[in-house]
């Protein structure tokens, strides 16, 4: 078992002989913020005291006598209102670093209480192109399935596509009046782009075409026939295109249900709401209004328009109750733009209103901020347009290769085209798990491709170099045997010099970073805890010599670069990027 999971097992022991009904799930270890007081941290005794009335110090002192872990702890202190700080033995952390090099765990283990948690993430609509505000739900959901699953949770993953609505009355109008049947072919996003831009131009000026795509739409949803091939036709080649997106990104979903999919179930609800009087008439349309609760008394949530027809709301509140159907999830979280906080507001609370047994499973919504533009603008084209996610990757991918090539011109061109993939792609990635998920950032190519500081290709380069001190130890050794020892290095750890200790502890802290990531939805956690392994990497190779040390040591600290290595490999991987062996 890791260590901070056995401080914390012994801890809760403790907690119950002292306090017999506390809730030791609550009883937790976390890193200590600041080393200098020790390695781990509880801060639960204070909660159990506060709402007993007992005096935190008390409680701490009265645990701290029941608590045995002087086999895995130097020290415990209590520090403050009744923090207790531990500060790790090093024979507790060679012995964890010696369980990893054996294959037993890679400084995490899978959770000892799986929830189901549905991802609703990415979602663009079809018939226009996915853009750069897609890229941050997409990578952002992705990241947050990854590591999610990596900790033994189980996943599901539904692409909510915006697969329904008014913008189809407009689209069909263009499609029987206005299509380019040869620029179809050629770019169908482009082409239903064109004609949606130029048929909803139209109708702020002309009210016959606005009649007309009302005509459309109204046909769509009766069943016609002829509007609903053109419809299915429109989504299989808008789905095309998401799918050469999501391919290149490496995002897979396990459902794209889509809105349309919830068009059966939305009138019954909407009269169930309205039989059990959570929705009622408000100027001709359908709203369910939340009086009783303060941040949403002037916010109704529309559910049926004065024209009846549903709209976004209603296809949520299905959405929401299907999903909870069909999952039985312990928690649902949706991934988009900050402003949807209101939308995802009152669906919770109407759901509630509407179902309140479902209270249990936890809803999040995990909204982010916007990409600037370096005038500190939405990012935009230099003619002032949207940028596509399609030229976005398409560039990053060019960049990278220049980068590539000005440092590793001698690698062949098939391999540097490679190279470049993965870190262009990775640098687009990083540099959005990396700020802080509500901030807005400014998009700079430069800075997200540069081989110093905290960025996708720094990291991939850490793991490259130490990549090549392992080609370099094959090299050097003179017997099969030996190299095998170096590929499959299996002696003993000796943590001597104050560099290894400190990169040996942060590879602990792979596991609580993940689950960090996982409790509060950012894997900006995540990305600073790789930076740091890459800079704790960096001060233990400047000083602690590998290839030339004995060979006790030489093994010893080639074992920490190869579990550095893989932990680097690894929270890449939950960062939906990838690494090269050699760049
Ligand atoms: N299609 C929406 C958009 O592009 C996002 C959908 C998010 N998911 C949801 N269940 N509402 O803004």
């Amino acid at each position: 078992m890791l260590p901070h999971k056995q401080i914390e097992q012994r801890l809760q022991t403790a907690v119950r002989a002292v306090i017999p009904d506390a809730d030791l799930a609550s009883v937790l270890v976390r890193p200590c913020p600041d080393a200098k007081f020790g390695d781990y941290q509880t801060t639960s005794l204070m909660a159990l005291a506060k709402p007993r009335k007992l005096n935190p110090r008390k409680v701490a002192t009265d645990v701290l006598a029941k608590l045995d872990v002087k086999d895995v702890c130097e020290s415990v202190d209590i520090a403050g209102a009744g923090f207790l700080n531990f500060r790790l033995k090093l024979s507790a952390l060679t012995a964890a670093l010696a369980d990893a090099a054996a294959g037993k765990h890679l400084f995490f283990e899978p959770t000892s209480q799986p929830r189901t948690v549905v991802i609703d993430f990415s979602s663009p609509n079809v018939a226009k192109p996915m853009h750069v505000g897609h890229i941050r739900s997409t990578i952002l959901g992705d990241s947050l399935a990854r590591v999610l699953r990596l900790l033994g949770h189980r996943v599901v993953t539904d692409n909510h596509l915006g697969d329904w609505g008014t913008q189809f009355g407009m689209l069909l109008v263009g499609w029987k009046r206005e299509l380019d049947p040869a620029a179809l072919k050629a770019d169908a996003i482009g082409e239903m782009e064109r004609i949606y831009k130029k048929i909803s131009a139209e109708c702020k000026e002309n009210p016959t075409t606005l009649e007309a795509a009302r005509q459309e739409l109204v046909k769509l949803q009766a069943g016609d026939a002829e509007n609903l091939r053109i419809w299915h036709e429109m989504i299989a080649l808008s789905q095309v295109q998401f799918d050469i997106i999501y391919g290149r990104l490496g995002v897979k979903f396990d459902f794209t249900l889509g809105e349309s999919f919830y068009n059966p179930r939305l009138a019954a609800i909407v009269d169930e709401l309205v039989a059990k009087g959570i929705a009622r008439e408000s100027e001709g349309a359908l709203a369910v209004f939340f009086e009783d609760n303060p941040q949403l008394k002037d916010h109704p949530a529309l559910i049926r328009k004065s024209d009846g027809g549903f709209n976004y709301t209603t296809t949520d509140l299905a959405t929401l109750a299907h999903r909870l159907e069909t999952w039985q999830p312990d928690e649902i979280i949706y991934v988009t733009d900050g402003r949807q906080q209101l939308h995802f507001q009152q669906i919770f609370a109407a759901f509630r209103k509407w179902h309140p047994e479902a209270v249990k499973a936890k809803l999040a919504h995990v909204w982010f901020g916007s990409i600037l533009g370096e005038d500190g603008k939405p990012f935009k084209t230099r003619s002032g347009e949207t940028v596509k996610l399609a030229d976005l990757l398409d560039e990053a991918e060019e960049r990278a290769f220049k980068v590539v090539s000005e440092k590793s011109g001698e690698l062949p061109e098939a391999q540097r085209k490679e190279i470049a993939r993965v870190v262009g792609l990775g640098a687009v990635k990083y540099a959005d798990l990396l700020p802080n998920r509500q901030s807005d950032y400014v998009f700079s190519w430069d800075k997200m491709l540069a081989l110093s500081g905290n960025t996708a290709p720094y990291l991939q380069y850490a793991y490259a170099r130490i990549k090549s001190i392992f080609r370099k130890a094959e090299g050097t050794s003179n017997s099969d045997e030996s190299r095998a020892g170096i590929q499959h290095p299996t002696s003993n750890i000796h943590l001597g010099q104050p560099e290894e200790i400190a990169l040996a502890k942060q590879l602990l802290a792979f596991g609580l970073t993940l689950e960090a990531v996982a409790e509060e939805y950012r894997p900006n956690f995540l990305c600073n805890y790789l930076y740091d392994l890459a800079g704790h990497f960096t001060g233990f190779y400047e000083n602690c010599p590998v290839l030339k040390a004995g060979e006790a040591t030489r093994a010893s600290r080639l074992l920490l670069c190869d579990l550095t290595a893989r932990v680097l490999k690894q929270g890449l991987e939950v960062l939906g990027i990838e690494v090269v062996e050699q760049m």
